[in-house]
């Protein structure tokens, strides 16, 4: 008879941050594990998208079926069977933050932790999220978006380009990446038209946006006991202000990160975190999410994306700036696994 209920974390996925979800489910499987002594399952999507339960050395090929069940199937071709009562989907970019997996759990009945198919679609692309952002009256980053490569769309971006200033730049983006990749600065019309083309080939759609010149802050977004916390503002400090792939995962980045963002009027704090709780609320995006700004030297406020599953190792932005606002991470999970199994 089962005693305690029992939690899938799922990791892996085979995109660009496979490996730092992996850290973050070691941090969230520890921390269950320090926190509610639940049974936990873990499960690795491996880079050719095959489902395998990791038990110690052993990796065992399984899917999930209707019922809230995990089907693994052994070597000599028996399959048996684990009741799950709540999945973690603790995948960064696809087909996590995507909505993919979210949308496979919703078809079977499985709850799970974090944003639903909708919202984690919307915010996933950068072309949606702007657009329910200027719907919601939420500033963010001015645009032009491209739905095909053809003369018209690199006319508009051109025009687009002219119009940003004295100095124009502008940042091209693929519109549903992450990672900075497929995104990458242009300062002349030659270099744009090469970033347009070079864009298009990771996206269907891509955006052209004015380049911000000032700070990157971040806040943490989190139900916690009922309601909506914002941490204070964090802030990536890049030299080069381009947070690059590189900046990000390798060793000989340069960039630094601050749980409190420093010499922030109180104004601009409070305005981040009302912007982080409308868009949170708006977008119904649930349990967590880590909403970034720009904060120009003019002072103005944009949001420039909303990462609905962010990055959770132990040294990540999102569960530190959750931590230097007061709250633990256990204690966090705890309760939002808590008010999950409540409502499944
Ligand atoms: N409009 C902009 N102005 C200035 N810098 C930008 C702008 N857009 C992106 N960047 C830089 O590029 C990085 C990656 O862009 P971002 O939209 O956050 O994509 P990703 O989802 O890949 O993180 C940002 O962290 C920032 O350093
Ligand atoms: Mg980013």
């Amino acid at each position: 008879m089962k005693t305690r209920p029992s939690i899938l974390v799922i990791y892996g996925g085979g995109g660009t941050e496979h490996e730092v979800s992996m850290v973050s489910a070691r941090y969230i499987i520890e921390t269950i594990q320090k926190g509610l002594r639940h049974e936990v399952y873990e499960v690795l999507i491996d880079h050719q998208g095959v489902w395998n339960l990791q038990q110690g050395p052993k990796s065992t090929p399984c899917y999930l079926r209707p019922g809230k069940q995990l089907c693994v199937q052994n070597e000599i071709g028996h399959t048996s069977f684990i009741d799950v009562d709540l999945v973690v989907p603790c995948i960064h970019g696809p087909p996590g933050e995507t909505g993919d997996i979210q949308s496979h759990l919703s078809i079977y009945g499985i709850p799970y932790l974090g944003a639903s198919p909708e919202a984690s679609k919307i915010c996933f692309n950068k072309v949606s999220t702007k657009l329910w952002l200027d719907a919601l009256r939420i500033p963010n980053t001015p645009f032009v978006f491209l739905d095909e490569l053809n003369e018209e769309n690199l006319k508009r971006a051109c025009d687009f380009f002219i119009q940003t200033g004295t100095t124009p730049e502008v940042f091209v983006k693929a519109s549903s990446q992450g990672s900075s990749v497929g995104c990458y600065p242009a300062s002349n019309l030659s270099e744009l038209k090469t970033a347009i083309t070079q864009a298009f080939q990771f996206s269907p759609y891509v955006l052209v946006e004015k380049r911000l010149y000032g700070r990157e802050l971040e806040i943490s977004v989190f139900e916690y006991e009922g309601n909506l916390h914002t941490s204070y503002p964090g802030e990536i400090i890049c030299p080069s202000k381009f947070y690059s792939y590189e900046e990000k995962y390798s060793p000989k980045s340069t960039t630094n990160t601050v749980l409190r963002a420093p010499g922030l009027s109180a104004k601009t704090v409070e305005e981040m975190q009302a912007y982080a709780k409308k868009a949170f609320r708006g977008l119904k995006i649930q349990h967590l999410s880590r909403i970034d700004f720009f904060l120009t030297n003019k002072q103005e406020i944009y949001v420039n994306e909303i990462n609905t599953f962010p990055g959770l190792t132990p040294i990540s932005m999102f569960p530190k700036m959750m931590e230097a606002s007061g709250i633990t991470f256990v204690s966090f999970m705890k309760d939002v696994i808590q008010q999950c199994l409540k409502q499944s």
